[in-house]
């Protein structure tokens, strides 16, 4: 359902700064991929370009056969809202509304009815553990609450891809926990392809495939088999194995 040919990125400036070279990554329907790889690796660029809030260089992404960087503005804003779901790093919140029209504010653009609207929005509340915090204004409520509020609002126009960047980024490892098994739910329930940077071990153990990504370039990429421990220890072991002292892993990263 996503497929990357030879995608590269150069940041253009005073000095030009080459932070992806042909990335070749194919994704299936219904997938879940991690991408790790150490603190200015290019994993949110990778993710800016798939997300089509950046351009490649050269190279070409494919998203159910489409070209989204090819389609007209108009074609882009609609495809972006059916097909794409997005977990930004620093969630992407507004402030001026409450949690609950943050939520719904993806289908607002597309004329759901409110009763609907509601509906929804509380269904998914609930499976996350802020249906407490609906009325409440943004900066009212905690960074883990935040972190959930933003899975909700991707969650719930029911994307066929859900792009998340350090979904786990800032939350306690019960948190960290459930947000996972949230993504794995709706991977597993909803067929949706789950594709999420993180820095965390344990967080990447709960997809199907780890992608290593390294100055720009794939490194390696490992399966998980039987055991989410013994994928847990695969891990942990080619994070070693591609070099640090494992401080550019840290997971502690505001
Ligand atoms: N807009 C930009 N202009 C110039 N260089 C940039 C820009 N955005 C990112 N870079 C550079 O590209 C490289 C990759 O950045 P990117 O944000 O993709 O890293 P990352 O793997 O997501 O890192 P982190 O784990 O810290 O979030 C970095 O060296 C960064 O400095
Ligand atoms: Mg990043």
């Amino acid at each position: 359902m996503l497929k990357l040919t030879k995608v590269s990125k150069v940041y253009e400036g005073k000095v030009a700064y080459r932070a992806l070279t042909d990335i070749n990554l194919e994704i299936e329907k219904g997938e879940f991929v991690a991408i790790m790889g150490p603190s200015g690796s290019g994993k949110t660029t990778l993710l800016n370009i798939i997300s089509t809030n950046d351009a490649p260089t050269s190279g070409e992404v494919l998203i159910d056969g489409k070209d989204p960087h090819k389609l007209k503005k108009n074609d882009l804003a609609k495809f972006r809202r059916n097909e794409l779901g997005f977990i930004f790093q620093d969630f992407n919140l507004l402030h001026t509304l409450t949690v609950e029209e943050n939520i719904v504010l993806p289908l607002t653009l597309d004329g759901t009815r409110v009763r609907e609207m509601k509906e929804k929005a509380q269904k998914i509340a609930e499976n996350l553990g802020i249906a407490s915090i609906m009325n409440k204004r943004t900066y009212e409520i905690s960074g883990g609450q935040a972190q959930r509020v933003a899975i909700a609002r991707a969650m719930i126009h029911e994307p066929r891809l859900l792009l998340a960047d350090e979904p786990t980024g800032n939350l306690d490892s019960k948190a960290s926990k459930d947000v996972m098994k949230m993504l794995v739910s709706i991977n597993e329930e909803e067929k949706t392809s789950l594709l999420m940077v993180t820095h965390d071990p344990q967080a990447a153990s709960y997809s199907d495939r780890v992608v290593f990504i390294r100055d720009g370039k794939l490194h390696s990429e490992i399966h998980r088999g039987e055991s989410r421990q013994a994928f847990f220890q695969k891990i942990i072991d080619m994070l070693s194995l591609m070099g640090g002292d494992g401080s550019d892993f840290s997971s502690v990263r505001v």
